[in-house]
């Protein structure tokens, strides 16, 4: 499979803008990257398409979806609206453990039409590539089941898919200790024996799992093989950002209450820093600082954070758009911050970028400004989405 793309206005590779640009694809994956002058001969004979003078970007990479559902919670949504506090639901056995006993109610096939449809509006969109979480089961067989839908829409969705393991919050009955140890010395053995996720994740906060828990389940995923990741700082400060940079997270997530210092170990470790700006916005909660954190040189990523509850989000260029505007990132780092940065927060340097050896996913705009995606609020020009070189929509 040889393909060769040209008329390309404007590309940004992330990193780098290049004008007239042409892309050559094989198997799957970019050969050659360049201006459409500079094309070398041997490319001129593949077969060519025509993207009639529009721009590209590559595929966008959204590193942090809570995709699988039942259920939704306007109500909760409007009452938040009217003041109520995100916190105070959640500890009343609302939120969260609303939409467990929701998805508990849906079969596997609902849960999966119900996140498939959601993906594809993810793929309109330009998202090639989604990480999604379980942790709306909490029971052991309530979290595989999650995790078998997600293995499924793997299988079956063009995008792909990175599965994670999330432990959200205690399910209620359950004593705390009690429930620790089953996800130590039970699920997480069998999730990495069955291979069902990459990584391990756990909502680190007040109302979810303290640090010390915190620490306990992601030293269980590390024996087990499986990659961490953390939700951190989002509505209490605990130093599980600090943590995750001691342990080698691929990512810490949301960071409104993160400081200076949480900033510098991410900088330091490699541990990249997510920022969820439907979450923040939503819930009113500080913006994370990802200026500052940038300058401090952590890697920064934007995420959808796409739930039910905190962050019920469909749209990547709302999300960069925020984090221009309450972030204070240029429009080209909000885009590196949703696609190669993003990579990194799945563990691939393969994806999110246009360059030779990485995999050719992209988005064509339907403009010849490759950023006109983020100038207009509310009104998306895409004109196609390429995945492994063909055409996904
Ligand atoms: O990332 N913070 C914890 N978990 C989700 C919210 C889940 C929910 O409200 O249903 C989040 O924001
Ligand atoms: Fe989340």
């Amino acid at each position: 499979m040889k393909q060769v793309f040209t008329g390309i206005s404007e590309l940004f590779t992330p990193k780098e803008r290049l004008e007239q640009a042409a892309l050559a694809v094989q198997d799957g994956r970019f050969v050659w990257v360049g201006t459409e002058s500079s094309l070398p001969d041997d490319y001129r004979s593949w077969p060519r398409t025509d993207l009639g003078g529009r721009g590209v970007v590559p595929g966008l990479v959204d590193a942090h979806t809570h995709l699988v559902y039942g259920g939704e919670r306007l109500a909760e949504y409007l009452q938040r609206a009217r003041g109520e506090n995100y916190e105070a639901i959640l500890a009343a056995g609302g939120g969260i453990y609303a939409t467990v006993r929701a998805t508990d109610a849906a079969s596997e096939e609902e849960l999966y039409e119900l996140a498939r449809a959601r993906a594809h509006i993810f793929l309109a969109q330009g998202v090639t590539t989604l990480e999604i979480k379980s942790g709306y089961g909490l029971l052991p067989e309530a979290e595989l089941k999650m995790l078998r839908v997600i293995r499924r829409l793997g299988e079956t969705l063009p995008q792909r898919i990175f599965p994670t393991l999330l432990a959200h919050v205690v399910p209620q009955g359950w004593e705390r200790e009690k429930y620790v140890q089953m996800f130590t010395d039970e699920l997480i053995p069998e999730v990495a024996r069955t291979g069902l996720a990459e990584a391990v994740d756990v909502f680190c906060d007040q109302g979810a799992f303290t640090l010390e828990e915190t620490r306990a389940i992601l030293e269980a995923a590390l024996v087990h093989g499986l990659r961490v990741k953390l939700h951190a700082e989002q509505l209490a400060h605990t130093g599980a950002t600090r943590l995750a940079a001691e342990l080698g997270a691929l990512s810490a997530d949301h960071l409104e209450q993160a400081t200076p210092e949480d900033w510098q170990a991410l900088a330091q470790s490699g541990t990249v820093g997510t920022v969820l700006p439907g979450a923040a916005v939503i819930l009113r909660k500080p913006f994370p600082n990802a200026r500052a954190m940038w300058d401090a040189g952590v890697k920064v990523v934007i995420a959808s954070d796409h739930n039910p509850g905190s962050s019920p989000l469909f749209s990547p260029w709302l999300a960069m758009q925020l984090t221009m505007s309450l972030g204070n990132l240029s429009a080209e780092e909000a885009l590196l911050a949703h696609s190669e940065n993003a990579a990194l927060a799945l563990g691939r340097k393969d994806l999110g970028k246009i360059a030779v050896g990485a995999r050719a996913d992209f988005v064509v705009v339907a403009s010849a400004h490759a950023l006109e995606a983020l100038y207009r609020w509310g009104h998306l020009p895409i004109h196609s989405v390429f995945v492994a070189g063909a055409p996904a929509l």
